[in-house]
């Protein structure tokens, strides 16, 4: 791709949301108030917005690889208090998808450099499921459930920080952890229970 495309393109789109609405940009640059924070992986055939349908201004997006939400990554961390705590968000997604090239990555025996200690925390979800996984005999399958499990695991991690259960206590905010599947397009909530999860794990990681 061209880079001055890029630029002719821009042009395009405000074109296009300027016919629909002349006050478009306007209104957008009154400020944000978005009700959904999205996690998800930084894969360059998961774009948010696209996949989700929905417009600037309604999605706070964090994309990394394998979509992680690691408790002392200062980015997510930031993006993650800014998310609940000023912006007041209703819901958090965690979104993971098939083909996943972090999980992937994470389940052979290779030395990745910069990558190794990122990727490692995808191998602690697969020594947290062990027994599920080796169970699992068709490779492509294993690798599947991996990452869904890195998904579940993402959610529970979200739920150790003190601002989520805040919110979790005063206004019920709501985890969800999906999967986009690369070969379909399609979204599939993992429909994860976290009230089961959270009691037998809150006597651990309860902050208040
Ligand atoms: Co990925």
């Amino acid at each position: 791709m061209q880079i001055e495309q890029i630029f002719k393109n821009n042009e395009k789109w405000i074109s296009e949301k300027l016919a629909l609405d002349q006050h478009y940009f306007e209104n957008l640059s009154k400020g944000q108030d978005p009700e959904i924070l999205y996690i998800g992986c930084s894969d360059s055939r998961v774009s948010a917005e696209e996949i989700m349908g929905v417009q600037p201004g309604e999605v706070f997006v964090h994309r990394n690889i394998a979509n992680l939400v690691n408790n002392v990554d200062l980015s997510v961390m930031s993006v993650l208090n800014y998310a609940v705590r000023q912006l007041s968000i209703k819901h958090i997604i965690v979104c993971g998808h098939y083909y996943c090239g972090g999980v992937k990555a994470a389940m052979k025996a290779e030395d990745l450099g910069i990558l190794n200690p990122w990727l490692r925390n995808i191998r602690d979800v697969y020594r947290l499921h062990k027994e599920e996984l080796n169970a699992i005999s068709d490779e492509n399958a294993r690798y599947n459930r991996l990452v869904e499990l890195n998904v579940q695991e993402q959610c529970v991690n979200l739920i150790k920080t003190a601002a989520v259960q805040q919110a979790y206590k005063q206004r019920s905010i709501t985890v969800h952890g999906w999967v986009f599947d690369i070969h379909s397009g399609k979204l599939i909530d993992l429909k994860i229970d976290l009230p089961k999860i959270l009691a037998n794990i809150m006597e651990i990681y309860s902050l208040e």
